[in-house]
């Protein structure tokens, strides 16, 4: 095989340019986000804002935008980044300090929530905190000085015992609502693809089942213990599960032949030809153009789903869904690069549902939402926009970290067919690539695949050190 410089500086060459990439497009300025509309005050645990729990979640989530406006109030993850101050110094530390102490203070008293879904959500959601608040110690940019410590461990030792107080038996986890199935079962979204209406957001019922048309997928067997979506495990800190499934248009048969035939496929990698107008001399590993290919029609999700603490302090995988992503191949072409936006966007069709806590506590649509396609957001793009926080730049030097979600898709799945599947590619893995494949599996293997990974992590050990008796 080929040697493992070449492999290596191919993954760090294709991360930087996957994030110029979507940097780099030029982004019409879209309808209002979803972020603005909302009024001040948080009544997600309760209808009174003044509530232990709302007030905490407020103290965690909201943000104030550039103008003056709330943001944050109900995203899947708070708007936090590897260098933001907020949460660690002046008022919002002393205001998440307060809220935590009442929180804890609360405990037991008539005002504290019994309901458990709305107990797994808050847990999550500290969790959420949490990890970013120990991010720094694993990610400090070489020659930053170490900064003082001691908000950071206010805020940690706090955060710890609230997550504590918060956590579930196994079995009362595994019978939180499946919000998936009452998305499905609302029926507020189509159930199929229309490829003469290939804008139509569609939510597949037969995702989950096993014997069902989508297979979940798993990696090569030189990492049978590395979850497969291994750059999304990493940013989210294993706190959730990434599933990867695919299906072709002939149903699971015709799924499991294709992926029987692209995983046994003997060298998937090829040097790449040189241009005269190349400047570096390095040799550089690209896909060979004879992968096998699959058919227009086939379509792909990653699903994300909660990871939950139990009552003896262990992680445990949920049914609830965070968010799903779909894409479907709506035109194969033989040239497996193409980087122009408006012609991949002719090539797949983009969808994503989120996660509304909101909605999920009102029991609407099992909580889930389509992400409108003008619609702009903070939070799933912290996966590309780098460490700075957007709130606390000086005037005029904002990184621009707001984007319109759906149209950044394609900055990253460009390619044709196979070539845009990155759970196969390992695109922007620096894991060492010498096999590629995609296998059938389980949901309940990736699940503990994730488990394991989280268990390794520095933040989950933090976590355990200020729990334990
Ligand atoms: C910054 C790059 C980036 C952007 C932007 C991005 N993705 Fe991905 N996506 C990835 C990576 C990398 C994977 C592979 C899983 C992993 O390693 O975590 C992936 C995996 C997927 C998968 C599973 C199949 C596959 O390709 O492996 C789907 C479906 C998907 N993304 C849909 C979307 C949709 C829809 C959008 C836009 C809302 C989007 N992605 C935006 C990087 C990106």
């Amino acid at each position: 095989m080929f040697p493992t410089m070449f492999k290596s500086a191919y993954s760090h060459i294709c991360v930087c340019l996957l994030i110029s990439i979507v940097l780099a497009m030029n982004y019409s300025p879209g309808s209002t986000t979803a972020q603005e509309k909302h009024t001040p005050g948080v009544t997600i645990y309760d209808s009174k804002t003044d509530h232990p729990w709302n007030r905490l979640h407020r103290a965690l989530f909201v943000r104030t935008g550039l103008k003056g406006e709330e943001l944050g109030h109900d995203e899947i993850d708070p708007l936090l980044w590897p260098e933001t101050k907020h949460l660690l110094t002046g008022r919002s530390h002393e205001d998440v300090l307060r809220s935590l102490d009442d929180f804890l203070k609360h405990d037991g008293s008539a005002e504290q929530i019994r309901d458990p879904l709305k107990r797994a959500i808050l847990q999550h959601d500290l969790l959420s905190v949490f990890d970013w608040s120990a991010f720094l110690y694993n990610n400090r940019p070489s020659g930053t000085t170490v900064e003082n410590p001691a908000p950071r461990q206010a805020l940690q030792k706090r955060l710890a015992q609230a997550i504590h107080r918060l956590t579930l038996t196994s079995a009362t986890i595994q019978a939180l609502p499946d919000n998936y199935a009452m998305a499905i079962k609302s029926k507020a979204f189509r159930t199929a693809f229309d490829p003469d209406r290939a804008g139509q957001p569609f939510l597949p019922p037969d995702l989950f089942d096993p014997e069902g048309p989508w297979v979940c997928v798993r990696g090569p067997a030189d990492f049978p213990n590395g979850p497969i979506a291994s750059a999304h495990t990493t940013f989210f800190s294993g706190r959730s599960v990434f599933l990867v499934f695919m299906r072709l248009p002939g149903g699971r048969k015709e799924t499991l032949a294709y992926l029987d035939k692209l995983s046994n496929f003997p060298s998937p990698w090829a040097i790449r030809k040189r241009k005269p107008s190349d400047l570096s001399r390095m040799e550089l590993l690209e896909l060979t153009p004879d992968l096998p290919q699959f058919p227009v029609g086939t379509q792909v999700a990653l699903v994300r789903q909660m990871v939950l603490i139990n009552e003896a302090g262990e992680l445990v995988a949920s049914r609830l869904t965070e968010s799903i992503q779909l894409r479907v191949y709506r035109r194969i072409r033989t040239d497996p690069h193409e980087f122009q936006e408006s012609e991949v966007r002719k090539n797949q069709s983009f969808f994503e549902f989120d996660l509304r806590r909101r909605d999920l506590f009102a029991g609407k649509n099992g909580g889930l939402r389509l992400v409108g396609d003008e619609e702009q957001a903070y939070t799933s793009l912290q996966f590309i926009t780098g460490w700075a926080d957007p709130f606390e730049a000086p005037k005029g030097e904002q990184p621009r970290h707001l984007m319109p979600v759906m149209k950044t898709c394609s900055a990253c799945h460009s390619d044709s067919g196979i070539y845009s599947v990155n759970s196969y590619t390992q695109r922007s893995s620096e894991r060492q690539k010498s096999d590629l494949a995609l296998w059938p599996t389980t949901l309940e293997d990736e699940q503990q695949k994730v488990l394991k990974w989280k268990q390794k992590q520095y933040d989950w050990g933090l976590l355990r050190g200020l729990t334990a008796r």
